[in-house]
């Protein structure tokens, strides 16, 4: 047997877990998928050899387990072994794979994964529940609570591995021996917390001292989502419980195979922690002069005393145990984590005399301040805001959420450094009061050099990236990858500022598709539809309007409604998943939860019995630009017949689901009820000509796009209908959420890309470039979320991070750079182009589940009008095991192809099409 010289396989992993390495997993038969590098041109594996191990083969342990299988599969291959994993047990994985017929050269090694159970029974847990024991006031925010445990680990013995479960009702953050356990931020992360807690699994081997080192483990837990207030206009606290509490269970194991537990008890003690207020939307306030050196222990393994002053520590109180309702579970996906940091653009002494630091990016995470020396008891404040209005903090858009970290000093001779632990901020400016005044003697004060913004949100894998020859375009792209990552922190959220922040069903539905395009998001939304589940089930098969839903309290938003485009989150979401991955038993473990909210869906009553109920409220096209600021819902497409496509549309997939999992009464059933919901849709808002009865941009295009036409003459008519449509309004943009991530697809589905150009290149309000031109770094929840002049829209509900109008991303990547996946799961692809506009080249690059795919083309020669007679050439980049059909674009006379795995270049005569510019027509 030979080797393919550097071929190898990499990126071997576990399900949707980015990581190779997953500690603490319920999935007991993980799938495998792995990708290739270096390897030939054209490879498409034939086969691949498969070893498990139950430790890491470099320690020289035998193989457990060998598969050779014939087989081009290479994502999401079967769990090898024929006993499901069990809990604790981890097992290593390594493969490599072959290209020939015979199997006679095969590539490299792949690196080693591996996977570890969690704790997949409760009676596994034998630890606690404990909270602090005093008194716990239920309307104002609490300071974070420590809870300590001193312990030593058996002296005749040495320590083999040591894992921390630990998860809090609450948000916290675990220490050993003063260091930090792990690097996630606010976990254990957000579900809906009566139905699913998670818990982390941490390695924390090396954190021990071998005995007779004393070992301390201290675990600050603050409000966070669970007891903190969430909502709007003041919101609610206590959502989930009144206070919080921790649950941590420390296991040793020695190298005779013996253990020893160290579980939250009634022996570990408690005490209230430096943080005075740790609040998601008011912010985290530090008091310097509380802190308790020693209270989590010292790396050197000395016995700490703790200073006197703080011998208020208290037996912790033991809580009931958790009800059975509530599941334990391990991580689904990445934690939050501070991914980035972000230095000061520029410092600003606004009018009023206030020093605001501009971070040149409107970003979510919170300012990290470094070796800032001043006296003992001054306190520093950090007011965030998105924009300045005015030449001052925007504050008026977070509503209330004060979004204020205070920091006050010990007075340390050598610097204070500090962040927050449990909290988070969307902002681009700081306002910064009480600096201390200059040590040195040249007047710097330092701040700049002082500060950095640090960006937080869930570690998803970054693996879409788009260019093209117009740098605002380019910039719309950058926007809306920074508009999903400041509000994919925990859940996908509406925005990150103001006091909502909250899981909004209908953006992430209209975003899923975008989003899976972006980032690797599929195990952290996994996640999140298993709460949308957790909710329908408590409302009859309503998805509720947030997830997990935080306005229960609300009068106006508390009893849980359907809403159409919202609720079919439980429907579109979980297709969208699909349709990145090709993994069925995502539309398996989702299936309940999508034919739960099509028959929760009220109906009418009368005639049109399989559309939605008339009489019930809907969001319908929110934000359409024509809403006025105060009444987003009241926009000009009709809003149940927004609703009504949404049906058709669910409908159909539902049915497709269906088939897919070979439920073939379901299918047929849903098969026949998407006709005959499509047939009544045309009844009722389609004339026999084509014309809708709402003449609006996101009518058609959803007609268009989810094919709702009785007839091709309807379509037709209704196709250049909405090309007028659009001319009329001069390119601006004409829809809301609703409609904005079909409206350029429909215009190309229509034969007018031009014209979906036209609106792209488009710098008016309302457009996609108007926010670039005004300075944009993210997607705002508005169109004009700053109106022209420079001042702040009047609407109390308006975001300048919110990415649902950057749906549009998925056009430029499929339409404008041409690739798009043409089975579920990316297997096969296609690249097809639409050249047009003002652009000169377009090039989309994606990680798919095989690899990098990539589609670029550019223009070349002079051009000399419509006419000009120039040079088109194509770069595609195909991944090993996936097949591609070019479709050479219209202005070239190439017949389209089929290519494998490897580069691709194509070069040929084209001549621009002779429709751009478009005119815009003149309204009467
Ligand atoms: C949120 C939206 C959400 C909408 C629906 C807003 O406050 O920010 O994104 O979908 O409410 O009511």
């Amino acid at each position: 047997m030979s080797a393919i010289p550097s071929a190898r396989v990499v990126d071997l992993r576990f399900e949707h877990y980015a990581s190779p390495h997953q500690l603490g997993t319920h999935v007991q038969r993980p799938r495998l998928s792995w990708k290739f590098a270096g390897t030939p041109d054209g490879f498409v594996q034939h086969g691949y050899e498969l070893e498990v191990y139950d430790q890491p083969p470099a320690a020289g342990a035998p193989c457990i387990h060998r598969d050779e299988v014939i087989s081009e599969q290479s994502t999401l291959v079967p769990w090898p072994l024929s006993q499901p994993l069990q809990s604790r047990q981890r097992v290593f994985v390594r493969v490599r794979a072959w290209g020939d017929q015979g199997g006679q050269s095969r590539t490299a090694w792949s690196n080693i994964a591996s996977i570890e159970g969690g704790l997949l029974q409760r009676k596994l847990w034998t630890a606690h529940r404990i909270s602090s024991p005093w008194e716990y006031p239920k309307d104002s925010p609490q300071p974070e609570e420590l809870f300590r445990k001193e312990f030593r680990t058996d002296a005749a013995k040495s320590v083999a591995s040591a894992r921390l479960y630990i998860t809090a009702q609450g948000v916290y953050q675990a220490e050993i021996n003063a260091t930090t356990v792990g690097d996630h931020v606010l976990a254990p992360g957000w579900t809906v917390y009566d139905r699913r807690l998670r818990y982390q699994c941490f390695d924390v081997l090396e954190h021990l001292h071998k005995s007779p080192g004393t070992n301390v483990i201290g675990v600050r837990v603050a409000e966070g989502w669970f007891c903190g207030r969430l909502g709007w206009g003041g919101g609610f606290r206590n959502l989930w419980g009144e206070r919080p509490a921790l649950l941590a269970q420390l296991e040793i194991t020695y190298d005779d195979g013996t253990t020893d537990t160290i579980g939250t008890d009634s022996s570990w003690t408690a005490s209230r922690g430096p943080t005075v207020s740790a609040e998601l939307y008011d912010g985290e306030k530090y008091d310097a002069r509380l802190a308790i050196p020693g209270w989590s222990g010292s790396p050197d393994g000395k016995a700490v005393v703790l200073p006197q002053d703080s011998s208020n520590w208290e037996n912790a109180a033991v809580c009931k145990p958790f009800p059975d309702s509530v599941l334990l579970i391990a991580e689904e996906a990445e934690p939050v984590r501070r991914i980035a940091t972000v230095r000061p653009l520029e410092r600003i002494l606004t009018s009023s005399g206030k020093t605001v630091v501009d971070f040149g990016q409107n970003l979510v995470g919170y300012i990290r301040i470094k070796k800032v020396r001043g006296r003992g008891g001054l306190k520093i404040s950090f007011t965030h805001a998105e924009v300045l209005e005015d030449g001052e903090l925007g504050h008026r858009p977070l509503r209330v959420a004060a979004n204020l970290d205070e920091y006050t000093l010990r007075g340390d001779v050598d610097g204070e450094s500090w962040e927050p632990k449990f909290t988070f901020h969307g902002f681009r400016y700081v306002q910064v009061d009480g600096w201390p005044e200059p040590v040195e003697d040249d007047g710097n004060d330092g701040l700049l050099s002082s500060i950095e913004a640090v960006v937080c949100h869930t570690d998803l894998r970054r693996i879409g990236n788009f260019g093209c020859s117009d740098p605002l375009l380019s910039r719309l792209h950058e926007n809306v990858v920074w508009s999903m990552r400041g509000n994919f922190l925990s859940i996908p959220t509406d925005c990150p500022q103001r006091d909502e922040r909250l899981g909004w069903t209908g953006d992430l539905a209209m975003f899923a598709p975008t989003a899976t395009l972006l980032y690797d998001c599929v195990g952290m939304l996994l996640g999140w539809l298993k709460d949308v589940f957790a909710e329908q089930c408590k409302h009859g098969g309503v998805p509720p309007l947030v997830v997990p839903n935080a306005v229960t309290n609300d009068p106006m938003f508390g009893h849980v409604l359907p809403a159409a485009v919202w609720a079919d989150v439980a429907v579109l979401a979980p297709w969208a998943l699909y349709q990145a991955t090709g993994d069925v038993e995502i539309l398996r473990d989702q299936y309940q939860s999508m034919v739960d909210w099509i028959v929760s869906i009220p109906r009418n009553s009368s005639r049109n019995c399989h559309l939605w109920d008339l009489s019930h409220p809907q969001l319908g096209d929110w934000l359409d630009p024509t809403a006025p600021p105060d009444n987003p819902a009241a926009g000009q497409t009709d809003a149940v017949l927004v609703a009504d496509a949404f049906l058709v549309r669910s409908l159909e997939l539902v049915a497709a689901t269906a088939a897919i999992l070979n439920h073939e009464d379901d299918a047929l059933k849903y098969k026949a009820e998407a006709a005959a919901a499509k047939a009544e849709f045309g009844l009722e808002y389609i004339s026999p000509t084509g014309r809708m009865v709402s003449d609006s941009q996101t009518a058609y295009g959803l007609a268009i796009v989810f094919d709702l036409f009785p007839s091709p003459e309807q379509k037709a008519r209704a196709s250049e209908r909405l090309a007028w449509i659009v001319r009329r309004n001069a390119f601006k943009i004409g829809t809301g959420f609703a409609g904005t991530p079909f409206i350029c697809e429909a215009l190309a589905l229509a034969g007018h890309p031009q014209i979906a150009y036209a609106m792209l290149h488009n710098k008016s309000c309302p457009s996609w470039l108007y926010p670039v031109t005004m300075g944009a770094t993210t997607v705002w929840e508005r169109w004009d979320s700053m109106l022209p002049d420079g001042s702040i829209n009047p609407g109390e509900m308006t975001s300048f991070n919110h990415y649902a109008l950057g749906a549009v991303a998925k056009f430029l990547h499929e339409r404008v750079a041409g690739l798009q996946s043409t089975t579920p799961g990316w297997k096969t692809i296609r690249v097809a182009p639409v050249i047009g506009g003002e652009l000169t080249e377009a090039r989309v690059e994606i990680e798919t589940p095989f690899g990098k795919a990539a589609s670029a083309w550019s223009l070349a020669g002079t051009e000399t009008g419509n006419d000009a007679a120039t040079m088109l050439l194509m770069e595609v980049v195909v991944p090993p095991n996936v097949s591609a059909e070019i479709v050479f674009p219209e202005g070239s006379v190439k017949e389209s192809t089929v290519v494998g795995p490897g580069k691709h270049t194509f070069s040929m005569a084209f001549s621009r099409r002779k429709d751009w510019p478009v005119e815009a027509l003149r309204p009467f």
